[in-house]
């Protein structure tokens, strides 16, 4: 697991609602590449990185390991993978998922690992747990049709994903250390990731119940 934790007190700031209501969070990256240089994991490090301190954030190596889900297997005994991704998401309070488009649609390792957490059937781990898709893509339209089928799939799988999503086009070019070069995309992507924060804090159970 990569660990992220804020580092800019201006970010800080910015999220310190959170902090205040002693909220803190851990957020689950799944990357629907598994390539080395992945634009899309650089995505996922930087949306992590816009945590407030405290709240932490991991990248999941696990998806890549996942064999192709299928229901024999799985009600065989799961895979190593599967269980451990499955409690990787038990674990956290919000996910966040990052996929490249491959020829019009997410990539197949994202969409495997969607798979594998919507079972079983009605009580998958994803259920309940709130999502923010992003994408990033070398072209000009950040993934879009990833994204929204990204979308459509979590919500199938039980999950509670951020109406809003964030693409990134250009993406070879799109980032600076921790942030993204272009400050408007960046100031969106930060309050989707407060907007994350939020909808899983909503989504705790009140304590003592
Ligand atoms: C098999 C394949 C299909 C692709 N199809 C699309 C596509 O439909 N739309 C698009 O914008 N980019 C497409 N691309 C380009 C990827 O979005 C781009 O390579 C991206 O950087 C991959 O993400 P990564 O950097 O995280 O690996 C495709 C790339 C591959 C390898």
């Amino acid at each position: 697991m990569t660990i992220f934790t804020a580092r800019r007190a201006a970010q800080r700031r910015e999220l310190a609602p959170f902090l205040s209501t002693g909220a803190l969070m851990h957020v689950l990256a799944i990357v629907g590449s598994t390539r080395a240089a992945s634009t899309n994991r650089r995505l996922a490090e930087t949306a992590l990185a816009q945590l407030p301190e405290g709240s932490t954030g991991s990248i999941s190596e696990l998806p890549a390991h996942l064999p192709f889900y299928d229901e024999d297997v799985d009600s065989a005994g799961a895979p190593d993978a599967a269980t451990r991704l499955r409690a990787e998401v038990g674990e956290a309070d919000a996910v966040l998922l990052v996929t490249p488009e491959y020829n019009g649609g997410m990539s197949a390792v994202a969409k495997n690992a969607i798979d594998w957490l919507s079972r079983p059937f009605g009580d998958g781990i994803i259920k309940g747990k709130p999502v923010l898709v992003l994408g990033a893509t070398m072209s000009a339209r950040g993934a879009q049709w990833a994204r929204e089928e990204a979308v459509k799939s979590v919500t199938i799988a039980g999950g509670l994903p951020l109406q809003r999503h964030l693409g990134v086009p250009s993406a070879f070019e799109a980032f600076d250390e921790d942030a993204l070069r272009e400050p408007e995309l960046h100031d969106d992507l930060r309050t989707l990731v407060g907007d994350l924060l939020t909808a899983a804090a909503e989504s705790r159970e009140p304590a003592g119940v």
